[in-house]
């Protein structure tokens, strides 16, 4: 087994800051944190929290795993601290470093993100930014992982939009080996430059395919995976969004096209009758809240292996 400690003090700011056996690594240790087999004190060890944008499971996994640890965390709300006011991310982060033991940060631009990384001296955690949700990742994977048992054999079709969530599925999927399907309008495909990586790290190229056909992107699928159409900071293109997406929403239609084992998953919060049909969000074939549930023991997993 990999030593905990192969990440002590790293960033998370990508799904590949970590490799593939981390990957495994800290799957293992979120599932011990979920059975309780996990005893970690992170002893009075503080997480400072930065959200510019809301977030309910987030936060709130944040901060009672980090409770659960024996640790503690600080919000820092930007319109209550000098960060609203224009404060440079260089000053913030070495102002905070010497307060906090790690920081996750929820952003706009991923650059931003890389700026609070470059300046701190504690590692720093992507907490969602416009590129990237690798947090929600690990939980995800680890939802499969617990329904499938192994990801030998799991194809993953993401529908809706090619936004922060389904790069992220794109690069651990590229970082698992499993296949990836995404399904998104013309237009909305995931970010190229993550894409183009992906395919460098898929040792069969076969398995990320983009299309823009939902109905045979379903076919033979195990996962259904959706997100909303209109991510936070888009509020103004929600109107032309919806019409685009028009055919993109995950219906009883659609998860009857995929494997009968198929489960649905989606990162919340849902819009119903938009991404996702209010009678597939309550069907049987739902993961949706252990997924939310599994943020919590990710991340506890995360966290014990960054400040391990
Ligand atoms: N999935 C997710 O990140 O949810 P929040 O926006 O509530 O944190
Ligand atoms: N793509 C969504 C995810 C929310 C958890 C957003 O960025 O708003």
């Amino acid at each position: 087994m990999l030593k905990p400690n192969k990440l002590a003090n790293k960033n998370f700011l990508s799904s590949l800051d970590i490799t593939n056996d981390e990957f495994f690594h800290i799957l293992e240790l979120a599932k011990n944190f979920k059975n309780k087999r996990l005893n970690i004190d992170l002893d009075y060890k503080v997480l400072g929290l930065i959200f510019d944008k809301a977030s309910t499971r987030t936060r709130v996994s944040f901060q009672v795993g980090m409770s659960r640890l024996g640790g503690t965390t600080i919000d820092l709300n930007p319109t209550t601290s000098q960060i609203g006011r224009g404060e440079p991310i260089k000053d913030t982060a070495r102002v905070l470093s010497r307060y906090c033991d790690v920081i996750a940060i929820r952003t706009y631009d991923h650059s931003d993100l890389v700026e609070y990384a470059k300046w701190s001296t504690k590692p720093v955690i992507n907490a969602l930014t416009n590129l990237e949700h690798p947090c929600q990742a690990l939980a995800d994977f680890l939802t499969i992982q617990e329904e499938f048992l192994d990801f030998k054999d799991v194809v993953l079709t993401f529908i809706g939009d090619g936004n922060n969530v389904a790069n992220s599925l794109i690069l651990c999927g590229a970082l698992l080996g499993v296949e990836v399907r995404i399904a998104c309008p013309k237009g909305y495909e995931p970010n190229s430059l993550v894409i183009k990586k992906a395919y460098e790290i898929y040792k069969n190229k076969d398995l990320l395919k983009i299309s823009n056909d939902p109905n045979s992107a379903v076919l033979g699928a195990n996962v259904l995976y959706t997100d909303v159409w209109s991510s936070m900071g888009e509020e103004n293109k929600k109107t032309k969004k919806d019409k685009c997406f028009s055919g993109f929403t995950i219906d009883n239609d659609l998860l009857s096209k995929a494997e009968k084992d198929a489960i649905i998953l989606h990162c919340l919060p849902a819009y119903r009758s938009k991404e996702i049909t209010d009678e597939v969000f309550e069907s049987k074939k739902n993961r949706i809240f252990d997924q939310a549930e599994n943020r919590l023991h990710a991340q506890q997993a995360l966290l014990s292996c960054l400040l391990a």
